[in-house]
C-alpha cells in the first residue's frame, strides 16, 4: 500500500485538483477565538470569517454548550407529517418576530444552496398556485453567487461554476450587476447608473415577457462577486420594475443576514421588501449546518392553498429544522441580542472604515468600500502586476498571518463580530503593509 494521498483522496471544492496535488492544502488544526492554527502552530486571523460565516469565531463555547445540552435532550427529530421538534417551533417564532416586513413564515433547509434551490422551487409553486403557470423563468445578475446546486449554480453568474456541468439552465435570464465603480458610463451619477440598471431590467423583462418570469434573485450586497455594495437608489429602482411586472423578489441574505451590513438584515439596510429571503451562515455561526427560506404572508398563504388542494406539501429534507441546529441558532440570537448586534457591527464597521481611509491613500488602490462589517479594497487590472495584484497581496497577508478573501483584484474583509477594535486595527495594518510590501507603494508612510 502506498502513502495516503490527501489531496487526491479529497476532491476539494473550488480548487484546481492538479494544483492541490502539487501543493497540499493548508491544514487547519485548531482555533482560538478569531484565530486558527496550522500544523506548525502558526496562527492566522481569519479576516473574512472563513466563508463569511464565522461571526463568533472558531471556538464559541456557548454554542458548544447549547449543542451538548440539546443533544442530551433530543439529538434529532424531523418536521415531516405532523411532528416537529419543540425547539424548532421556538426558533421559528423568534425568527418570524425578527424578520422585516411580513416575512412571517419559514421553511428550514441545511445549506445556503439548498435554501436557494428551495426558494426557486417555491417561486414556481407560488405562480402555479395563482394560475400563472407560464411564469417559470428566474432572473439573476452577473457576478452573483447563489450556490452549487443545479438551480443555485445556474443562478450564479460565474462561468467557472457552469463549465463542464451543462449550466446554466435554460430558464435563467441574466442582468447587469450594480458595480458603479467599474460599470458606470463616463459622467454617470450613482442614481443615473441605478436607473440605467433598472431600465435594462425592464427591457429584459419586456423582451422575454413578464408572463414567463417567476422571480428575480439578488444578494442585497454582493459578496463572492467582489463585495459590490448597491449604489444610491439601486434597490428602489429595481423593486419598482419587479412590482410593476408582478415578479417575485428573493433577497439572498446568506452572507448579509444577521447583522453583516449593520442591521439585522440587509433588506433593512437597503430598504428592500422581498417576497422571500434566504438565510444561513451567521444563523448558526456555521457550527451547525442550517439554513432557511422566509416567506411573506402572501407567498406562504398562496403556497399553502395549493398544498392543501394536493393534500400535502411535497418538499422537505431530512435534516431541515434540526433540533440541534435550532438550539445553536437560538443561542446565536441570544448572543447577538446581548451584543446589540446592529449597533456593535456599525461601531466595528467605523473602525474598519478608518483603516480603509489610510489604505485608500496608497497609490495602487482603486477603491475602498464598507457597509457594516462587509468591506473591500479593489485594485485596477492595469499596472505592473495586472490581474495578479490581488492574489499577490493576499498571499503576502497570509505570510503575515491574516486571511483575506481574494476575488480577482478585490480583497474582501468581513471579520468575525467578536473581533476587538485592536484586532480590527491589526487586520487593517496587515492589509496596509501587505500592499506596501508587494507594490512598494507608500513606503515612507508605512515606515512611520
Ligand atoms: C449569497 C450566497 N448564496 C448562497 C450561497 C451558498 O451557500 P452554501 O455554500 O451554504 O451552499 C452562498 C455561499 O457563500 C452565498 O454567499
Amino acid at each position: 500500500m502506498g502513502e495516503p494521498k490527501t489531496a487526491m483522496n479529497h476532491l476539494l471544492p473550488f480548487t484546481d485538483p492538479s494544483a492541490a496535488d502539487a501543493k497540499a492544502p493548508l491544514e487547519i488544526v485548531s482555533g482560538d477565538g478569531i484565530r486558527v492554527f496550522d500544523r506548525q502552530g502558526k496562527a492566522y486571523i481569519d479576516a473574512v470569517s472563513a466563508l463569511w460565516c464565522s461571526p463568533l469565531g472558531f471556538t464559541p463555547e456557548r454554542l458548544t454548550n447549547a449543542m451538548a445540552d440539546q443533544m442530551g435532550q433530543l439529538a434529532y427529530y424531523h418536521s415531516f407529517m405532523g411532528r416537529t421538534p419543540a425547539i424548532t417551533t421556538r426558533l421559528t417564532a423568534r425568527l418570524a418576530a425578527l424578520l422585516p416586513g411580513d416575512l412571517n413564515h419559514l421553511f428550514f433547509t441545511t445549506s445556503g444552496s439548498e435554501a436557494v434551490e428551495t426558494a426557486a422551487k417555491f417561486a414556481r409553486y407560488y405562480q402555479n398556485a395563482r394560475g400563472r403557470t407560464d411564469k417559470k423563468r428566474m432572473i439573476a445578475r452577473d457576478g452573483a453567487y447563489h450556490g452549487s446546486g443545479q438551480v443555485s449554480a445556474a443562478l450564479t453568474g460565474f462561468g467557472y461554476c457552469h463549465d463542464g456541468f451543462d449550466l446554466p439552465l435554460d430558464g435563467v435570464l441574466r442582468t447587469g450587476r450594480p458595480h458603479f465603480l467599474l460599470d458606470a458610463e463616463p459622467g454617470e451619477s450613482e442614481i443615473s447608473f441605478s436607473r440605467r440598471r433598472a431600465r435594462e431590467l425592464d427591457e429584459l423583462i419586456r423582451h422575454h415577457g413578464a408572463d414567463t418570469i417567476a422571480a428575480f434573485i439578488g444578494e442585497p450586497a454582493m459578496g463572492a462577486g467582489g463585495v459590490i455594495l448597491p449604489p444610491e437608489g439601486y434597490w428602489a429602482e429595481i423593486q419598482e420594475v419587479l412590482t410593476r411586472h408582478d415578479i417575485l423578489l428573493i433577497a439572498d441574505e446568506i452572507i448579509c443576514g444577521f447583522g453583516r451590513t449593520g442591521e439585522w438584515f440587509a433588506s433593512q439596510t437597503y430598504d428592500i421588501a422581498p417576497d422571500m429571503l434566504t438565510m444561513a451562515k451567521q444563523m448558526t455561526a456555521s457550527v451547525f449546518p442550517m439554513s432557511a427560506v422566509a416567506m411573506s404572508d402572501q407567498v406562504h398563504n398562496t403556497i399553502a392553498d395549493l398544498a392543501g388542494h394536493y393534500g400535502t406539501f411535497g418538499h422537505g429534507v431530512t435534516y431541515g429544522g434540526h433540533p440541534v441546529g435550532a438550539a445553536v441558532a437560538l443561542e446565536c440570537l441570544d448572543i447577538y441580542e446581548e451584543m446589540d448586534l446592529p449597533h456593535h457591527v456599525r461601531k466595528l464597521g467605523a473602525r474598519i472604515q478608518s483603516g480603509l481611509a489610510r489604505i485608500a491613500q496608497l497609490p495602487p488602490v482603486l477603491d475602498t468600500r464598507c457597509h457594516g462589517m462587509l468591506a473591500a479594497v479593489e485594485f485596477p487590472e492595469t499596472g505592473p502586476f495586472g490581474a495578479e495584484l490581488g492574489r499577490r497581496i493576499g498571499e503576502e497577508a497570509i505570510r503575515r498571518g491574516v486571511f483575506f478573501r481574494t476575488i480577482g483584484n478585490v480583497l474582501a474583509i468581513a471579520p468575525p463580530y467578536i473581533t476587538t477594535e485592536d484586532e480590527i486595527d491589526s487586520i487593517m495594518q496587515v492589509m496596509h503593509s501587505s500592499i506596501v510590501s508587494v507594490t512598494g507603494a507608500g513606503v515612507t508612510d508605512d515606515a512611520r
